[in-house]
């Protein structure tokens, strides 16, 4: 709900991802934290005890560049600038900044100079995370350099009296074994906050302020069988009792085995079923940009008709969504998610609730992780809150499809298979051929990938075949669309997958494991499936994850009986040159 009007401590966000990052830890120890624009006025902070500016990928002699308001600096609230932070507290206290000309990014050793409260407990030399073109190169004027590494000798410095204090490393990342150390001796030691945050002790809390915004109201959802969805619209039934709150599903069509019944059972909400519509629009549809717009439309035009349809447009009804802290802010979201955040609030009879203020979001202070951990106190299933992501879209964004018929190609030391997938190369989208090769997935061949991608610049994607009916060089690319008998194909396909990486306990290890279905194959044979798990923190960057040969064997032998599948490939790129999704 909204967040404390007078935090502790605010995180002030210069840019990149490292704010969100700060906050979170600080509230995993206890105290809430929120993150504002890094050009919010002092006034404004006066109440703080604590402020964190973040790090971010400016130069502070960069036009334009993030700043701070620099009252900030003799406001009362203690002040703690991280990397860029650190650089931005010496720009505008005086102090000099070097511009550097190449990076230093990785482990680096710190030296402790000297005793300190910020520094309190830790060794005289620490392993941290560093990240940085620019540096500090001298201290303000009553500053002290509390630590330095071998290429950065002003990597920490302080001010006690002032209570200003600024790090060149990232104590927030957990390749800095120590930085959790680092933040609690400046909130506790320096700053002096106090606990005051438990996720799950929020939830008498939360209630009371849904019925305040609801008041005599009834609240109406549309849940995604996601986490945040699900745990806001339990929350509202607790608060209000099941007959005020009703909840819609949108079968696209699209989902995956079980899925439908699994969002029924667990959530009891209306099943709206419009996959006979999403098919009949995605007909002869094969680029991937025009699926995902289509898609979109869909969504927009079916939940448009599902309010209508149920008076939830008149007064005695709000709009209740899953909205979590991130994507209340700028800074926070994936593109990716933004595209698709768009379509449905492109919704016009949402918009229309939104315009009124007839709108409720229980969740809007929190982040991911503590909205898994409200939705275990509230007693949710755990197959629901441990739950991959996974993308609006659906399978149709998995299932690629070709209006030509081609043959697979022979190279240097694979083969060129003639369907196209997605990748970012540059910041920019690319949309190129894919390279086979033939072998085991192992860590060697994943590295081979790596190379590979470099070197051929016709792909942006490497896979190995790991098991076929055939050879790629005996198999075709097809003619082929999104047709109810191939999605059925793949789910079942992804259906094996999950099974099998469930109870071998290797979802626990991965973020993400989509299972994709592309036309290549042979006759009656016309489709291979491709495995592609990730390890990622945020979908941003992913690591293919190796997968072990026994898993990966006994998967393709399973998917190997499916009906219509020719072969198993995994996929062996990582992101960037590849997204995450084929498309
Ligand atoms: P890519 O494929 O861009 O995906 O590497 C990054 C993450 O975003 C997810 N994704 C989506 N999620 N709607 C969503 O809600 C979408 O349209 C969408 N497209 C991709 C993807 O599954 C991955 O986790």
């Amino acid at each position: 709900m909204s967040p404390q009007a007078h935090p502790q401590v605010t995180v002030l966000d210069a840019g990149g991802q490292y704010a969100h990052l700060i906050a979170r830890r600080v509230r995993e120890f206890g105290v809430y934290a929120e993150v504002r624009a890094s050009e919010t006025p002092a006034a404004e902070l006066a109440s703080r005890k604590a402020i964190v500016v973040s790090g971010g990928p400016a130069s502070v002699y960069d036009p334009g560049s993030p700043t701070v308001d620099p009252a900030i600096f003799s406001a009362g609230p203690g002040v703690l600038g991280i990397c860029y932070g650190q650089q931005l507290l010496a720009h505008l206290l005086d102090g000099r900044v070097r511009k550097g000309d190449h990076g230093e990014y990785g482990q680096a050793v710190l030296h402790v100079t000297g005793e300190s409260l910020l520094f309190q407990g830790l060794d005289e030399s620490e392993q941290v995370w560093m990240s940085h073109r620019d540096q500090v190169e001298t201290p303000p004027e009553g500053f002290r350099t509390l630590g330095g590494t071998s290429t950065c000798p002003v990597a920490a410095i302080g001010h006690v009296e002032r209570r200003l204090y600024g790090v060149q490393f990232h104590p927030e990342v957990v390749h800095t074994p120590h930085g959790n150390r680092v933040l609690e001796n400046f909130l506790f030691a320096i700053c002096g906050c106090e606990k005051d945050w438990d996720p799950r002790g929020r939830i008498g809390q939360i209630e009371r302020e849904i019925r305040q915004t609801a008041g005599s109201r009834h609240v109406f959802f549309f849940v995604s069988g996601g986490v945040d969805s699900s745990v806001a619209y339990r929350l509202c039934r607790q608060a209000l009792g099941a007959e005020r709150v009703r909840g819609a599903y949108v079968d696209t069509g699209f989902m995956r085995e079980g899925e439908t019944e699994f969002v029924r059972e667990s959530l009891g909400v209306e099943i709206v079923d419009a996959s006979a519509d999403f098919l009949e629009a995605l007909r002869g549809v094969v680029e991937p940009e025009r699926k995902r717009h289509i898609i979109g439309e869909s969504f927009v035009a079916v939940q448009d008709r599902v309010l209508r349809s149920g008076h939830y447009l008149d007064g005695d009804w709000i709009l209740g969504q899953g909205t979590i802290y991130p994507d209340t802010i700028e800074s926070g979201g994936t593109a990716k998610s933004d595209v698709i955040k768009t379509h449905h609030n492109r919704v016009a009879g949402i918009q229309r609730l939104i315009d009124e203020g007839r709108i409720l979001e229980p969740l809007s202070s929190f982040y991911k992780d503590e909205v898994r951990e409200v939705g275990r106190e509230l007693g949710l299933p755990a197959e629901l809150l441990d739950r991959h992501p996974f993308p609006g879209p659906g399978l149709a964004i998995r299932l690629l499809c070709s209006d030509e018929e081609l043959p697979v190609e022979p190279l240097e030391d694979g083969w060129l298979l003639p369907v196209h997938s997605v990748g970012v190369q540059g910041d920019s989208r690319s949309y190129r051929p894919v390279l086979a090769y033939e072998g085991a997935a192992g860590p060697e061949l994943i590295e081979r990938a790596t190379r590979a991608v470099n070197r051929v610049s016709r792909v942006n994607r490497v896979v190995a075949h790991i098991a076929g009916h055939a050879p790629p060089r005996e198999q075709r690319v097809r003619r082929a669309g999104l047709d109810a008998g191939r999605v059925a194909r793949l789910r079942r396909a992804d259906a094996i997958a999950r099974r099998l990486s469930h109870e071998s306990g290797f979802d626990r290890e991965i973020w993400q494991f989509p299972v994709v279905a592309i036309p290549c194959g042979i006759e009656g044979r016309p489709d291979s499936v491709v495995l592609r798990p990730v390890q990622s923190v945020d979908g941003m960057t992913a690591r293919a994850a190796p997968m072990s040969s026994e898993l990966a064997d006994r998967m393709a032998a399973e998917l190997m009986s499916v009906d219509g599948v020719c072969s198993v490939y995994v996929d062996l790129t990582h992101k960037p040159p590849a997204t995450i999704e084929w498309e």
